[in-house]
């Protein structure tokens, strides 16, 4: 049967009729929202390629998760800019460094928010890429022990889930290993395991002054024509016990988390980066799209494709919209 008995726009001729038939919602529940968090008091600095987004000193650091907590958001993703930036990244698994203050600091006022830390070394170390460098070459086994213990210290401050960003092959079971052997079996990994070497990260560089000094980050994150290879990695770090996975950048890759949700039955994140964030800003501020409109197509898109949890620099905007009486 077709038309004229049938007829698409029947149920599209009403707002109430589109809510009911709705497949795809967004809620506020899916959201974590990123921190950068800097040394010093008093401290708000604006990123340039991120209007809206700041790098925060601890002190006002609390004031923004305390807007974060109120807009009901679950879950804050801290990254830390350290004092001074080295070779082997010390500050990254220092336990008095710039993250574990803030998780002190943050848990210690809002015991219910989900407190996720990135670990990786890139914004520690004093030649910007992932992991320890020798000869020109970011070695991967060496490697892992320092994540480890970044990870070890983020938990030790009372971080509720970490993060592994840096794409060194086994730091997943690195990270367990050390977790479960130091008392924090309890502390989930999301892992960024489909991490692809984008353009798209480059106002996060911007944010968390990580930009690699030589080189680029090819060599450990993937290459952006792969897709099988993702569900491979995801494979991975599920064998070495990651509890969430992760596929980033979102929105070019779209195909990727529609594969990885139909593959596998854990909890699925995405993260719509700082480049995303950064073209719709851009394009709303010549008044070239409506801000709003773009972003809830955006981010329901992909929660469409497979996405349970997304990362985003929207989150308040979105927590904000969804609160308003009458927003879808
Ligand atoms: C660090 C890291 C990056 C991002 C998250 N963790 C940058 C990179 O890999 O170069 C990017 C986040 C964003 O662009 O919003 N390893």
């Amino acid at each position: 049967m077709g038309f004229p008995v049938v007829r698409m726009r029947r149920l599209r001729a009403n707002e109430g009729l589109r809510r009911l038939v709705g497949e795809t919602k967004l809620s506020v529940d899916a959201l974590v929202y990123p921190l950068f968090v800097t040394h010093g008091q008093g401290v708000k600095n604006p990123v340039p390629s991120m209007p809206g987004i700041y790098q925060w000193s601890v002190d006002n650091l609390l004031a923004e998760v305390a807007e974060v907590a109120a807009l009901g958001i679950p879950a804050v993703l801290l990254f830390g800019i350290p004092r001074e930036k080295d070779a082997l990244g010390s500050e990254a698994y220092a336990a008095d460094g710039v993250v574990p203050q803030a998780v002190r600091a943050i848990k210690a006022r809002f015991p219910e928010l989900v407190v996720i830390t990135d670990v990786c070394l890139c914004e520690y170390t004093s030649h910007g890429h992932c992991g320890l460098v020798d000869d020109g070459q970011v070695l991967n086994d060496p490697t892992l022990e320092f994540l480890a213990r970044a990870a070890l210290a983020h938990a030790e401050a009372g971080a509720d889930m970490v993060a592994p960003s840096d794409m060194m092959d086994g730091r997943v079971q690195a990270v367990r290993t050390k977790l479960d052997a130091h008392g924090y079996s309890g502390v989930p990994i999301m892992s960024y395991a489909a991490k692809y070497a984008s353009a798209f990260y480059e106002p996060f560089r911007e944010a968390a002054d990580c930009a690699p000094q030589f080189g680029d980050r090819a060599g450990y994150q993937m290459d952006p024509a792969n897709a099988r290879e993702a569900l491979r990695e995801i494979e991975l770090d599920l064998a070495e016990g990651a509890d969430i996975i992760m596929v980033k950048p979102a929105l070019a890759y779209l195909d990727v988390i529609r594969r990885a949700r139909e593959r596998f039955t854990c909890p699925l994140a995405a993260y719509n980066v700082s480049g995303e964030y950064a073209m719709l800003k851009a394009a709303a501020a010549r008044g070239w799209l409506d801000e709003r409109r773009a972003v809830m197509e955006v981010l329901t898109a992909i929660r469409r494709a497979g996405a349970d949890i997304i990362v985003t620099y929207f989150a308040k905007d979105v927590a904000r919209w969804l609160g308003e009486k009458g927003a879808h």
